[in-house]
């Protein structure tokens, strides 16, 4: 038995990239009856400004959404990060084995520097620690995996690299836990539909890019319609020459479960017009029953799912704590 770790970021609606490069990767592993640990992460939600009401109805959300996707609290250890203290606990000890330059070079980061002109007084600092803290929410846990998108790989080698250190430095035992990212060509990283070079996000101004799993009906189909394809006419997967048609091919993959071979031989006699109506049906029939399932889920049913498996977080988190607080040289007279 695997233990697995895995969150999402409570900020926005979720999506199809989501969907596709995370959760129902979780729903197999949990299938496999591997230890899985999975919580919205409510204190990344905080690292840029936001509306304290947004944040509320996000989590609540996101944890209805894992829920109505199949997620079962039985099997699957679900929480929301900031109900764990120990998670900004962990994250300080953890600073104090990492430097600036380190932090500094990391992509998102980088980004942000570039967006903003270098203005350190208008990007929050939060931009820059925030790696720190994801790498708390994994070691805390103390996993053999972590399930995450291809564009949190960067934050995975500062876990082992962190891990390394606290095993080195202070006689620890941690593993070093290995980026579980979904296999499925390309489905690690689906891209933006009327922009197929960029990533599918929560926050794109242009709302035909972003597919969301509450989005109507009507809304899917659109926005497959409009999505940005070639002038070749032909369903073929080439992620270089054709990135509209290829994202477009990985979408109904995953949700048909046809490989892209099988997938460019059912359409090779057919058209754009015809396969985009394909894949429109397969994800309404998809998210149909997952927005079924959400509308029947109620406050009290995210609390009783909350509840199911606090104390044994909660206690497993307080133990990698006191071990990391002790080796270090802190009293710990209290636990
Ligand atoms: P986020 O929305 O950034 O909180 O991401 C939550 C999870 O979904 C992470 O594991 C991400 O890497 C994954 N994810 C986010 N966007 C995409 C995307 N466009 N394609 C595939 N996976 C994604
Ligand atoms: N930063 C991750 C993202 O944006 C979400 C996340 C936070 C996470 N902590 C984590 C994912 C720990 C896996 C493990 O996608």
């Amino acid at each position: 038995m695997k233990r697995i770790v895995s969150g999402i970021t409570a900020t926005g609606n979720l999506h199809i990239g989501n969907y596709i490069g995370a959760i129902q990767y979780l729903l197999k592993e949990q299938d496999k009856n591997n230890e899985l640990f999975v919580f919205v992460a409510d204190l990344h939600g905080l690292t840029i400004p936001i509306d304290p009401k947004l944040i509320n109805q996000n989590t609540k959300e996101i944890i209805k959404l894992y829920l109505a996707c199949g997620l079962d609290p039985k099997k699957v250890k679900l929480f929301v990060q900031s109900e764990i203290k120990e998670h900004t606990e962990l994250f300080y000890l953890l600073s104090t084995l990492t430097n600036i330059g380190q932090l500094e070079r990391m992509t998102q980061y980088k980004d942000k520097m570039i967006k903003q002109k270098n203005k350190t007084n208008v990007i929050p600092t939060g931009i820059l620690i925030y790696p720190i803290l994801m790498v708390a929410d994994i070691l805390l846990y103390n996993p053999d995996s972590v399930i995450v998108g291809q564009d949190q790989k960067q934050h995975i080698e500062l876990t082992k690299l962190l891990a390394q250190k606290l095993n080195n430095n202070y006689d620890l035992k941690f593993k070093i836990p290995e980026a579980q990212i979904v296999k499925k060509e390309g489905g690690s990283k689906i891209m933006a539909l009327r922009n197929p070079e960029g990533k599918m996000s929560k926050s794109d101004n242009e709302k035909n890019n972003t597919i969301f799993l509450l989005d109507s009906l009507e809304d899917i189909n659109k926005k497959i319609t409009t999505a940005l394809t070639d002038s070749e006419n032909k369903i073929k997967y080439d992620p270089i020459k054709k990135p509209g048609i290829s994202n477009l091919i990985t979408i109904y993959s995953a949700f048909s479960n046809l490989s892209i071979k099988e997938i460019e031989d059912k359409f090779k006699d057919s058209n754009y017009k015809n396969f985009k109506e394909e894949i429109s049906n397969v994800i309404i029939n998809r998210l149909k029953i997952i927005q079924s399932n959400f509308s029947k889920l109620t406050d009290k049913d995210i609390k009783e799912a909350l509840k199911l498996n606090r104390d044994e977080i909660k206690k497993i988190a307080a133990n990698s704590v006191n071990k990391v607080k002790k080796n270090m040289g802190l009293l710990n007279y209290v636990n």
